[in-house]
């Protein structure tokens, strides 16, 4: 297909999906992707000043919504930003950029808007600016095999319980692990580890299934949550304690966890393999629980 022949049939496409993958929400409005347009002013473009949100979508149903409002209250709370909209309001944002028929994930964005100078000091007046999209959750592919990880220094700041759209320490950390052909890079903070470059790391060290507690050094996941739920109610025994990177490399079982990819087996760390070599017996297990937990959720 030449170039021309292209756009014509992505115009029809956008045409045919009007509140498809192609709309998204910018300020108010739901517009084509390729006309939402914001600033060169904002600060959210200028300092990276603004923070996200990513929400799963099952057929149609935003899961765990009230969960991931919180977090996104304790994100603007944590920029001293005031949040544009409460939950109601919210839900009637994302509704239109839900597909009943797609598992999708629902990407957020608020940042401290257009000022009229660059200037590090928060502006007088303040219009945020917010943006929601959504894109279809492509399954992780390797789960039966699984994945490969590289333990790395953890380069990024103190706050990582914000879920702040300034990325750049995490994207340079997943993609050396992408570099060394690994799916994720494990971060450690004085050989201990935090998280994933974009997960939250569980191990299973002497049969007890271990993930760092939150603070500061991690972003506190929704999967996480629903993991430890889990494992609660079906008598899995957990603990949220540290994990130092030689007590990680006698688990028998490594997993990352993220809205996007679910519950990722790790096989192999730093060239090491893990357990078996192949996703272990309480991953299969803990797999089990959550599909069915997100069946439920939109039944
Ligand atoms: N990231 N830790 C970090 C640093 C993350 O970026 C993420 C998710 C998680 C897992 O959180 P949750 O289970 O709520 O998805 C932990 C998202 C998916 C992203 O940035 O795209």
């Amino acid at each position: 297909m030449d170039n021309k022949a292209e756009l014509s049939s992505l115009s029809a496409q956008t045409k045919l999906m009007p509140f498809g993958h192609k709309t998204v929400y910018l300020n108010g409005q739901y517009l084509p992707l390729t006309e939402a347009k914001i600033s060169v002013m904002d600060r959210g473009f200028l300092f990276g000043d603004g923070i996200y949100e990513v929400i799963p979508s099952y057929s149609g149903t935003l899961f765990r919504f009230d969960e991931h409002m919180e977090r996104l209250d304790n994100s603007l709370s944590s920029i001293r930003l005031a949040n544009p909209h409460d939950s109601a309001q919210w839900r009637d944002i994302l509704t239109p950029l839900l597909d009943a028929n797609l598992d999708q994930s629902i990407y957020l964005q608020i940042t401290r808007g257009v000022a009229d100078k660059r200037d590090h000091a928060f502006p007088e007046t303040v219009t945020p600016t917010v943006f929601a999209m959504s894109s279809t959750i492509v399954p992780f592919t390797d789960l039966d095999s699984g994945a490969k990880a590289i333990s790395i220094d953890d380069t990024r700041w103190a706050l990582c319980n914000i879920k702040a759209t300034t990325l750049l320490a995490n994207i340079l950390l997943r993609q050396q692990a992408v570099d060394n052909g690994c799916a994720e890079a494990i971060l450690l903070k004085d050989g201990y580890v935090t998280e994933g470059a974009a997960s939250n790391i569980f191990a299973v060290i002497d049969g007890i299934l271990i993930t760092p507690p939150k603070g500061g050094e991690i972003l506190a996941g929704i999967t996480r949550d629903v993991i430890l739920e889990l494992a609660e109610q079906n008598n899995i025994a957990y603990s949220e304690d540290i994990i130092s990177l030689d007590a990680l490399k006698t688990a028998s079982e490594i997993w990352l966890t993220s809205t996007t990819r679910e519950i990722v087996p790790v096989v192999q760390l730093d060239n090491e393999t893990i357990g078996g070599g192949k996703p272990g017996p309480l991953w299969q297990t803990m797999n089990r629980l959550f599909q069915a937990y997100k069946r439920a959720s939109h039944e």
